[in-house]
């Protein structure tokens, strides 16, 4: 459809080289946009990249860990240099650290605060001055930010999981009020995923049985879906469609928005 036609964009795609963020890739190049991937994984990062070329889509990599400032300053530097410009952020790149709230251990809960909420903050920060007027791409832009599911239910063994997607729904918030209100002409907005088996989603199915909370994954799987009114996990596919919506002209009018993309687990 026309208006969800992504042609002469330039997206960013942070945890772009596998899973969710792989998906989203491939749909944004599908939809027509230009797109680099950023990760700190570079080898698969550059593969992912060249399946994007091979398709015909003009793509590059970028060697990216969204916690170092210096890194950003650099990833939007290569990508307005390699597609052009920079007018769409998919801040993805997130860990998940599964813990009882009784076994919380600090440094792997600050690990996931820096990774899951600095990193966003920062990919916010380094997207607005890019975009915004009289920035180095200055054309505006969207910027879609992965929150969870998560952020919306009560799940145990994932408080400190939780806490930072609740985190990355009111970032998303302050920061689309705050474009708005100083005319930077980009569009803030967030996903909770459902559970997608991807590597991370495996292994929070593990997780939660060696925590004792599960007989086994299937166990886990199947309380997950029991929960879900459309009665199946998410696919790659499903937030990936998401997010080109809410990046293209078909959303203009959502802005600071949190879009439940759970098959209704979240309700
Ligand atoms: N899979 C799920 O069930 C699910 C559900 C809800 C939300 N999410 C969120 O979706 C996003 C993607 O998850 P996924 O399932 O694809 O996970 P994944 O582990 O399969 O992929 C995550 C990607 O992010 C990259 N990454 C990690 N730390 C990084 C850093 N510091 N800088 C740059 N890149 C980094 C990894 O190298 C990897 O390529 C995450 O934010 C996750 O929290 C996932």
């Amino acid at each position: 459809m026309k208006q969800f036609d992504l042609t002469g964009r330039k997206a960013l795609v942070t945890g772009g080289a596998r899973g969710l963020g792989e998906g989203m890739a491939q749909a944004l190049a599908a939809a027509g946009a230009s797109v680099m991937v950023g990760d700190v994984l570079t080898s698969l990062g550059q593969e992912t990249a060249a399946r994007l070329s091979a398709s015909g889509a003009k793509a590059g990599f970028v060697k990216l860990d969204v916690t170092q400032e210096a890194d950003w300053e650099a990833a939007v530097k290569a990508t307005v240099d390699t597609l052009g410009g920079f007018d769409i952020l998919i801040n993805n790149a997130g860990i998940e650290v599964t813990a009882l709230v009784a076994d919380i251990e600090p440094e792997a809960l600050r690990k996931m605060l820096d990774v899951n909420i600095v990193g966003t903050a920062l990919g916010l920060k380094h997207a607005f001055r890019a975009m915004r007027p009289n920035g180095s791409a200055g054309k505006g832009g969207a910027v879609v930010n992965i929150s969870s599911v998560a952020a919306t239910i009560a799940f145990p063994a994932i408080a400190g999981y939780s806490a930072t997607k609740s985190a990355v729904d009111r970032l998303t918030r302050v920061a689309a009020m705050e474009a708005g209100k100083l005319g930077y002409g980009v569009r803030v907005n967030c996903i909770y995923p459902g559970l997608v088996p991807t590597e991370m989603g495996m292994k929070l199915a593990g997780d939660v049985v060696a925590a004792g909370l599960f007989a086994s994954p299937d166990a886990a799987v199947g309380a997950i879906v029991e929960q879900t009114p459309s009665g199946r996990l998410g696919e790659v596919g499903d937030m990936a469609d998401a997010v080109v919506f809410l990046c293209s002209d078909a959303a203009r009018f959502i802005n600071g928005a949190g879009l439940p993309v759970d098959g209704g687990m979240g309700m």
